[in-house]
């Protein structure tokens, strides 16, 4: 055979299969997301995420250390608190379960970086991510509950923002609210094209965050849309937004490509709970070897385009980098 090309030339080696990688993992671009539970004391298990797990204030900065020590310095806060209600008061508290969680952290890691999510339904007791008229959730009420959230945990000390709520007109709402309070270098991070999914169910039983009656399909994005992820990106890059968000990952990886390429904007993917419980679960059954699919699955994340991937396998991961068996 007279082949010019052979591919195989440059698969023939570990060292040069390294060399020749087009995507480049680091631990920089992984976040873990940390739950809080304001009545907890220590850490508790979460059952419908094994290997996971609730912290209570006084254990948060044990979460904190974990990561640091598998090269993890950047979390996504959320918070289960004590007390719910119709608006989701407590969201806001200056003394919340989120705002200490921030003020724990930062008095001990003032350098760990902490984004929050912003949302209301771990707040009310209804479970929708706004406040309700009738049966359905009322966008521009709402719209000054998540810009005083947001204020309040950048009050407390969070580095970032990230509304998950996907009110229209949210991002513009949170940053007119910053701005006024002098946190104009504060960085927005928008869940611009979050689907209505039923990968989110391990995090709902986790948060208590389910809705008590209906689904979130009046406000999250229907899984068979493409073109409205970009109209979500232009919308909230025109409000402001510093970073953009295609969630969940790996049923959306043509979502994050085309989103990637029309957009300067840095580019997040938010790799959800269901992702990573059938991971586990199939793993966990002896049907899949676990520490390989997690690695195929965030690597194809980077190369659909995302550049940064939240992800409850982020220690994991961090590791797997560090030993070259990615990036
Ligand atoms: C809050 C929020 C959700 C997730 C992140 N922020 C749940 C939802 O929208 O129902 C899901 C994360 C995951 O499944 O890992 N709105």
């Amino acid at each position: 055979m007279e082949l010019i090309q052979r591919p195989r030339r440059l698969r023939g080696s570990d060292a040069v299969r390294r060399l020749c990688r087009e995507t480049r993992l680091s631990p920089d671009s992984l976040i873990y997301p940390i739950f809080v539970d304001e009545t907890l004391r220590g850490k508790r298990p979460i059952e419908a995420l094994p290997g996971q797990f609730h912290y209570g204030l006084d254990a948060v900065c044990e979460a904190v250390s974990d990561c640091l020590a598998a090269g993890v310095t950047h979390c996504i806060l959320f918070g289960l608190p004590r007390e719910k209600d119709a608006v989701g008061s407590s969201a806001w508290a200056k003394h919340g379960v989120v705002q200490e969680a921030i003020r724990a952290i930062k008095a001990k890691y003032p350098n760990f970086y902490v984004i929050t999510d912003v949302c209301m339904c771990e707040y009310t007791d209804h479970g929708h991510c706004g406040i309700l008229c009738g049966q359905s959730v009322d966008n521009d009420k709402t719209l000054e509950v998540l810009a005083k959230t947001a204020l309040s945990h950048v009050e407390a000390g969070a580095d970032m923002v990230a509304p998950s709520d996907m009110m229209d007109g949210r991002v513009a709402a949170i940053r007119a609210v910053l701005d006024e309070h002098g946190y104009e270098t504060t960085p927005i991070m928008a869940y611009s094209a979050k689907y209505a999914s039923a990968f989110y169910g391990p995090f709902r039983a986790a948060a208590g965050s389910a809705p008590s009656f209906g689904d979130r399909k009046g406000y999250q994005m229907d899984p068979h849309n493409r073109k409205e992820a970009l109209k979500e990106c232009a919308l909230d890059e025109a409000e402001g937004a510093d970073i953009l968000m295609v969630k969940p990952a790996l049923s959306y990886l043509d979502v994050i490509r085309e989103c990637s390429d029309a957009f300067d904007l840095p580019m997040c993917a938010y790799s959800v709970s269901g992702e990573y419980a059938m991971i586990k679960a199939a793993g966990a059954a002896g049907l899949v070897d676990e520490y390989r699919i997690m690695c195929e699955s965030a690597l194809s994340v980077f190369r659909a385009g995302a550049n940064m991937l939240i992800t409850y396998y982020a220690k994991e991961l961090a590791q797997a980098i560090q030993k070259g068996d990615i990036g």
